[in-house]
């Protein structure tokens, strides 16, 4: 994968396209690189010359005077052969063709125009049709997107622009942080698999999610999966027979049979996600836990409807809560007439010292192996209190999700949990979600070691 380094690290780079007014996608991406703080030499390219954002223009990509790792083109489809030949004699290493009118509008003989171009001189191309690459720890953001993205352990690899771009900002607002965002496009040459390979070894990411309409090459891609010791979260749209068609016509992808992807996904170890917002459910869990040692699990509750709809939620996802007699210690952290049994209620009145002694007690029991914490906001127990506590408390050595229904501050401490690592969701469902995708992450796990492979 070291040909993929010069996507992700680059040396320097060039914007071929890079446009004198601030309204065009050449310009925005200029711009993007200088405003992230890439460290790097950055070349604006345009036959114009001049100066743009304060860097002096070069007129072609041969006059550059140092060696370009990565170009990034945007200029239109029909000029990108040519540019891409210069920037296969100037030695360039990879190449991000933002530029769209190839395959995805029947133009397949231009598209396989440039990869034979960037074949015979040995570079790697991203897309066409994309908005771009960014890679926090390099300080890169070569996209046309937000330029603020939250930095994290997550890589997003999207097949779709527009959405792709939506979601560099939506994590922003979510709280979750991102390591790359990769806009896949039509995938001429750089595919899902190559990524997964490059992220499979990225000391940055920790969990990889997709979104994806296709894919080119099953084989390899079930692979590069098998391979990767990192759980992959996939949003595979086009599940039904019109959304089929609507991908067909969107990126040209084959969507295939929905049943065989399932079936495929299940066999390889992808963790599928409904929705893109289900996709980042699982993802922040993956990312911030550490794995469950079995499949025990217990919710502590201050109110007895939320705890019904996380056990209904536990048992629509598979998740075995606890039920042994030990359960009966937790009498102690609660009033005569809470419950122990699994839900366990500690009722309206808890305190935030309740619950921490229910959070300790849980932490300390080796019959549990992880735990959900369910809080409905109360003017007995400040949920922003709450959530300092649980941040104080929790030792980390078994998984904990945290939901916390209620107003503004219950949302600001839902945030400032995630803020430190620890999941929190503003739904008892999406709590139980996030561990049922870390036990099943944890049963994938344990399949590919009984099968000999090796994994973290
Ligand atoms: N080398 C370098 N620069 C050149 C060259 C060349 N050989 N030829 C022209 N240029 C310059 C132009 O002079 C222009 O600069 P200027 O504005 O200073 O004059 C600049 O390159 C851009 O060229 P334009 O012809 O103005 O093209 P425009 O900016 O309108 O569009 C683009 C180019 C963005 C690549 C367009 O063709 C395109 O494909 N847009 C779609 C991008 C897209 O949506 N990607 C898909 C995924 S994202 C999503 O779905 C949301």
């Amino acid at each position: 994968m070291a040909e993929l380094e010069f996507l992700f690290r680059p040396r320097s780079v060039a914007v071929i396209g890079a446009s004198h007014n601030p309204e065009k996608i050449g310009y925005k991406i200029l711009n993007n690189i200088l405003s992230g703080g890439y460290q790097g030499k950055v070349y604006p390219v345009n036959p114009k010359g001049g100066e743009i954002l304060g860097l002096k223009v070069y007129r072609r990509i041969t006059e550059v005077p140092g060696p370009v790792d990565l170009a990034v083109i945007a200029v239109p489809a029909q000029i990108v052969p040519d540019v891409l030949e210069e920037c296969g004699q100037k030695g360039v290493k990879a190449v991000a063709i933002i530029s769209s009118g190839f395959k995805e509008v029947g133009n397949i003989l231009l598209e396989q125009r440039i990869v034979e171009i960037a074949q015979r001189y040995g570079m790697r191309v991203l897309g066409p049709n994309i908005f771009g690459i960014a890679y926090l720890p390099a300080n890169l953001n070569a996209t046309f997107g937000p330029s603020k993205v939250r930095r994290g352990n997550i890589a997003l690899i999207s097949q779709s622009g527009a959405l792709g771009i939506a979601l560099m900002g939506w994590t922003q607002t979510a709280g979750l942080g991102l390591s790359a965002v990769v806009s896949v496009g039509n995938k001429a040459d750089i595919s899902d698999e190559d990524l997964i390979r490059f992220f499979a070894e990225d000391p940055n990411t920790d969990v990889i999610v997709i979104y994806m309409e296709g894919v080119h090459n099953g084989r390899a891609f079930m692979d590069a999966v098998r391979s990767c010791p990192k759980p992959v979260v996939v949003i595979k749209a086009g599940r039904s027979k019109r959304g089929a068609m609507a991908a067909s016509s969107h990126t040209g992808s084959l969507a295939g049979s929905d049943l065989v992807y399932d079936g495929v996904f299940k066999q390889i170890g992808v963790i599928r996600a409904r929705n893109y917002r289900d996709a980042f459910v699982v993802a922040r869990a993956l990312a911030d836990l550490p794995m469950p040692k079995g499949d025990r699990t217990v919710i502590i509750t201050n109110g007895g409807g939320i705890g019904v709809l996380a056990t209904d939620a536990a048992e629509a996802e598979g998740i075995n809560l606890y039920s042994g007699e030990d359960l009966k210690d937790f009498k102690a952290v609660m009033p005569p007439f809470g419950s122990y049994k699994n839900p366990i209620d500690i009722t309206g009145g808890a305190t935030v010292e309740q619950y921490v002694q229910a959070l300790r007690m849980a932490e300390d029991k080796d019959t549990v192996d992880s735990i959900a914490l369910l809080y409905c906001e109360t003017a007995v127990c400040d949920p922003e209190e709450l959530a300092e506590a649980i941040k104080r408390e929790y030792k980390g050595k078994k998984p904990l999700v945290v939901a916390m229904v209620g107003g503004e501050k219950s949302a600001r401490a839902v945030e400032l949990l995630n803020e430190a690592g620890i999941p929190a969701y503003d739904a008892p469902e999406d709590a139980m979600r996030a561990l049922s995708a870390l036990h099943l992450w944890q049963r994938y796990r344990k399949k590919r070691r009984q099968g000999g492979e090796e994994l973290r």
